[in-house]
């Protein structure tokens, strides 16, 4: 048999609970490893009545870790450690009882109070009866997860184990291994053959020689996204200001200055886009006058004008352009985020908005995490505090399912 290395490094955490597929948990750990994860596992009370963990630190290579409360347990590795070593947190199979009580934000077990310490994404298998799963209690907790930016995996349909045939059933150990391949490896081409435009970073408005207007924008943002639309297939031209990053693999990068410079740049790219992501913190105003010599300190004069202008407003144009492609907008406030994302979208007629609140330490302008509130007319949807990349790729995710 040829061992595909798919997932080599990737560290995936399983949280078992108490349903019959607990029993697939055995054959899903070793298909992983197969792939080359490291995986460890984490159970409820009632997943050990279905599978033991003897059979689950056999198949892991790894103690279960089944107890919050047990302080040689915590002392080796405890929930905040193990939120923290995973790179993806797994749970299969996911009871209603369980989906209830990760809806609710409950801590007082293992498996709950790390999925609350994580920062890791999480996926949720659900895996029960087709009538608990189509209960409105259940449907609604599915529903609240998904807008909080957690991966839901199923449930696959079929004969259940009580007999009805129809939806519940967990999905098989090998399609789940495909989702977490798909995970890990978005090259599997959701973008492919269509034209992605991102702009990143800040812009820098001249008042004269040596100064400038900016923000504290990095770029890790859209160079995230600039990287992760490249690996599903996207062709991505990345427009961006002054940043100190390399480009990504196989990414057309149009360096500019100005906002004006990112404004040409973006309507030239018009020609061949189809999707435009305008995650640049673009200045909203320039200098009328950029000074042809450095502006010197007067002595005698405390005060100094510059009067500023507006820039165009790159997004908005992009929007209203003939040759229109489906627009992004990002939106970075510090308070009312909800309020001011919305009214942007609108105003800028906007398909999607991504709110930042960089009001939030860790989070936004020049940090390595990022968490996002997606609105669409009609739709929210929650990306929670991850790395840059993760976020691009559940923001890119939410971008295909609305961009037809
Ligand atoms: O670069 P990082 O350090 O990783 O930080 C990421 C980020 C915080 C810069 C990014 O996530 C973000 O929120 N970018 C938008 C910042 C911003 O300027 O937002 P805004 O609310 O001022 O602008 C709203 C939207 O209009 C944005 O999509 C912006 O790109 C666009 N815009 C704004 C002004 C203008 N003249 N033209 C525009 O296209």
């Amino acid at each position: 048999m040829t061992v595909n290395h798919a997932l080599t490094g990737k560290k995936i955490l399983l949280g078992i609970s108490g349903g019959i597929a607990a029993y697939k948990c055995a054959e899903l750990t070793r298909r992983l490893k197969d792939q080359g994860a490291e995986v460890r596992i984490v159970m409820t009370a009632a997943a050990k009545e279905f599978i033991t963990p003897l059979t689950m630190q056999a198949v892991s290579g790894h103690e279960v870790a089944d107890n919050l409360l047990d302080p040689s347990a915590q002392s080796s590795m405890g929930h905040i450690e193990l939120g923290k070593w995973a790179d993806l947190v797994l749970l299969a199979p996911a009871t209603a009882h369980l989906i209830a009580r990760l809806r609710a934000g409950f801590g007082d077990e293992l498996l709950t109070t790390l999925c609350l310490a994580t920062t890791a994404p999480i996926a949720v298998s659900p895996a029960m009866n087709m009538e608990m799963y189509l209960s409105p209690a259940t449907q609604e907790n599915i529903s609240v997860l998904a807008q909080r930016g957690t991966l839901i995996w199923g449930p696959g349909k079929g004969p259940q184990a009580c007999g009805d045939i129809g939806p519940g059933r967990m999905l098989e150990p090998d399609d789940l291994v495909q989702r977490v391949i798909a995970f890990f490896n978005p090259e599997k081409a959701i973008f492919e053959g269509i034209n992605i435009t991102i702009t990143a970073g800040p812009t820098q408005e001249a008042l004269d020689p040596v100064r400038y207007i900016s923000n504290h924008s990095s770029g890790k943002m859209g160079f995230s996204l600039a990287e992760m639309a490249q690996k599903m297939g996207a062709n991505v031209t990345l427009i961006s200001g002054p940043v100190n990053l390399p480009t990504p693999t196989n990414v057309n990068r149009i360096n500019i200055k100005s906002a004006l410079q990112m404004h040409a740049a973006s309507i030239d790219s018009l020609a061949h886009c189809d999707i435009f992501i305008a995650c640049a913190a673009v200045a909203d105003y320039r200098a009328e006058d950029i000074a042809s010599h450095k502006i010197k300190k007067q002595k005698e004069i405390d005060d100094l004008t510059i009067k500023l202008v507006k820039n165009p407003d790159i997004i908005a144009d992009v929007a209203s352009h003939a040759n229109r492609p489906f627009c992004v907008g990002f939106a970075a406030e510090t308070q009312d985020v909800e309020h001011y994302a919305a009214d942007k979208l609108k105003r800028k007629n906007l398909d999607l908005i991504a709110a930042n609140n960089v009001a939030m330490a860790g989070q936004g302008f020049n940090s390595e995490q990022n968490a996002l509130t997606v609105f669409s007319a009609n739709q929210r949807v929650d990306i929670s505090l991850a790395d840059k990349k993760v976020v691009a790729f559940q923001l890119l995710e939410i971008i295909r399912q609305h961009y037809k």
